[in-house]
């Protein structure tokens, strides 16, 4: 796609109004199903969980976006799954149904449904609902970021120590890349159990920074959020992610992902 069939203004609210009503319709189906039994299968391990609510979700909102974008690619959690090489070409929506299956099920609380777009590689716009507290993040580069109506203030740059960092419980018990030694020079842990939620938290201001292991669906949504308030989304090695399979990330403002890289790239391996 040339620089001048980029995606105009009008079209971007019609894709941002469209989003969020398809969003607010899969939250209202998941809510009824709240209180019904749900079919829960594993997919790579115990702790990996899906439902039908997942599976219906993905299909309502995939059908929704192909009619209305039928050029777009799309990637799914509970579709097919694998990011297509040439994904940064032209317009690319990734889907995670319900990110926080583990606490949709457990909880029935504290999940997100997200959709993440890009035009030509380049973030576009991020949606992430919080279906239970009806909490709506959305927005973009061109647009600004909202929670619901409200605008989002950009990201305070603070030293790591003035701050509560997310992370990744098996990298946390693991003490994978030093993180623990992160930890002991910030304010203190919070751990969600959903990358959705996560990000809420590090929108609203209430937490510096996300440390995990993230796959494509699991991050688009919030890096196109996270990016426009001013957070940095890096590697372990401060290098760009790929977008393409699951990786470690950083997700933080300036000073605090300096601080942290170093940390995590010690050399008392
Ligand atoms: C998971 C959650 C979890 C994160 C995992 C994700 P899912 O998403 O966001 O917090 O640690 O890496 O896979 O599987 O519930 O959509
Ligand atoms: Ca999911
Ligand atoms: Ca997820």
């Amino acid at each position: 796609m040339k620089v001048d069939e980029k995606m105009e203004q009008e079209a971007l609210y019609r894709l941002s109004r469209s989003l969020q009503k398809w969003i607010l319709e899969a939250a209202a189906y998941t809510r009824t199903q709240i209180k019904q039994p749900l079919t829960v299968s594993t997919k790579s391990g115990p702790n990996d969980l899906v439902t039908n609510v997942d599976c219906a979700n993905q299909a309502f909102l995939a059908e929704k976006i192909k009619t209305a974008y039928p050029n777009a690619q799309l990637v799914g959690e509970e579709g097919a799954g694998e990011v297509p090489d040439d994904w940064q070409q032209g317009l690319t929506f990734f889907i995670d149904p319900i990110d926080g299956t583990m606490n949709f099920v457990k909880q029935r609380a504290n999940f997100a449904i997200m959709i993440g777009v890009y035009e030509d590689g380049q973030p576009l716009f991020g949606i992430i609902y919080d279906v239970m507290a009806d909490q709506l993040f959305w927005g973009g580069p061109q647009l600004g970021i909202f929670e619901n109506e409200a605008a989002l203030k950009n990201a305070v740059d603070e030293p790591l120590q003035e701050g509560l960092i997310c992370v990744n419980t098996r990298m946390l018990v693991t003490n994978e890349a030093h993180l623990q030694e992160v930890l002991y020079q910030c304010s203190g842990v919070r751990i969600y159990g959903s990358a959705g939620i996560t990000f809420a938290h590090l929108l609203k201001g209430q937490v510096q920074a996300y440390i995990s292991k993230l796959a494509p669906w699991d991050i688009a949504a919030g890096r196109v959020l996270a990016e426009t308030l001013g957070f940095q989304v890096l590697q372990f090695d401060g290098q760009p992610i790929s977008m393409m399979r699951k990786e470690g990330m950083i997700i933080a403002p300036k000073q605090a992902t300096q601080e942290i890289v170093t940390i995590m790239n010690g050399s008392n391996d």
